[in-house]
């Protein structure tokens, strides 16, 4: 075969597997419903909502912690709260993951919730709705768009902590690994570039942004002398820092402006915005915030659809940490 009609064929079949992924993703969708507790919980949503805003008023970096729970959720073996199983004797779970170690956190909202839940109705709401719902609040309460999220996830008896190793991407991702990482999820280019605005809260490690402001060359240079006395080019430990220093505790599209000025926090970041094919929706992002937030809320029902379990698929569990 020559070498044009065998790239030809390659491409060909990788076009089906992404066709393939993406009706996956669509059926499941599909089985999902805005109101699929609207008679056996009907104080469902407004419980999760009120115990979300009440931890993001003790700590608002917790909207954050509970957004990122949801992404590394669905990344690993599709939205089934996978992410928040405890290992045990003879299970391990993806809590010991690289992406996740030390890194994680909210798993204490999440268990509040779920008490509350089990309390009001019993063995009736998932841990994977709960996951997408709690995602959701976090956003809006830091004044960030709102969307209505499909539900009836069912939760999952195993976890993975290989995939969880090889799925999450990682921050020195360049932009054609952090692509491709979210088209072999069935989520687009655009997508990618608007689900990352999620950075417009939180922190990061200094592990995570050390390469990028000692070695990066496409960062702005007053903005990595301010890192780096708080985070050392050897040894470990170091400090976190805001992953938009600009406006970190308002869900915002400051992270677009952030990238254009050379100032995005992680490599990962940065490679949205360095001469490639993403640089002009960052820019437009950057100029209208009313653009990201519906292609941000968009983004976030396709990621909240993926793998999902439904109808008699995985259960309902009582604790969130552990299989029934
Ligand atoms: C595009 C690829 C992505 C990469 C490489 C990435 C990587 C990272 C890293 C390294 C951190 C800091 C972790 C730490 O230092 O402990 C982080 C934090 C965070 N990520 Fe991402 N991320 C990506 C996409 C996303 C997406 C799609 C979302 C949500 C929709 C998200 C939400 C967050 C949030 C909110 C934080 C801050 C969490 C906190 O402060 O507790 N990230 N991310």
């Amino acid at each position: 075969m020559s070498a044009s009609r065998s790239s030809q064929r390659f491409r060909h079949s990788k076009l089906s597997l992404f066709v393939a992924l993406a009706t996956v993703v669509a059926a499941a969708r599909a089985q999902l419903s805005p109101t699929f507790y609207a008679s056996s919980c009907p104080a469902a949503l407004v419980t999760i909502k009120t115990a979300v805003r009440a931890a993001v008023l003790l700590d608002r970096r917790t909207a954050g912690s509970l957004l990122r729970l949801h992404f590394h959720d669905c990344f690993v073996q599709g939205c089934d709260a996978s992410v928040l199983l405890d290992d045990t004797g003879n299970f391990t779970g993806e809590k010991g993951a690289g992406p996740n170690a030390g890194s994680l956190r909210g798993f204490g909202v999440i268990d509040t919730i779920k008490a509350l839940l089990e309390a009001l109705c019993p063995r009736t709401v998932s841990c994977a709705d709960i996951l997408a719902v709690a995602a959701r609040d976090s956003v809006v309460a830091l004044g960030g768009p709102s969307w209505t999220v499909p539900l009836g996830r069912r939760d999952s008896t195993t976890a993975s902590l290989s995939t969880a190793n090889t799925d999450l991407p990682s921050p020195a991702s360049s932009l054609s690994t952090l692509l491709a990482a979210f088209a072999r999820k069935g989520l687009s280019s655009t997508d990618m570039v608007a689900l990352s605005g999620a950075h417009t809260m939180g922190q990061a490690q200094c592990q995570n942004y050390r390469g990028r402001i000692y070695n990066d060359t496409d960062i702005n240079a007053a903005f990595a002398a301010s890192l780096r006395a708080g985070c050392p080019a050897a040894g470990g430990g170091g400090a976190s820092a805001p992953l938009d220093a600009t406006s970190p505790n308002a869900f915002d599209n400051a992270y677009y402006g952030n990238l254009v000025a050379q100032r995005g926090l992680l490599h990962s970041d940065q490679e949205l915005f360095n001469g490639g094919s993403t640089d002009a929706l960052v820019r437009s992002y950057a100029a209208s915030p009313a653009q990201f937030s519906s292609d941000f809320a968009a983004g976030m029902v396709r990621m909240s659809g993926i793998g999902v379990l439904t109808g008699s698929s995985g259960q309902i569990r009582r604790n969130c940490r552990r299989v029934n």
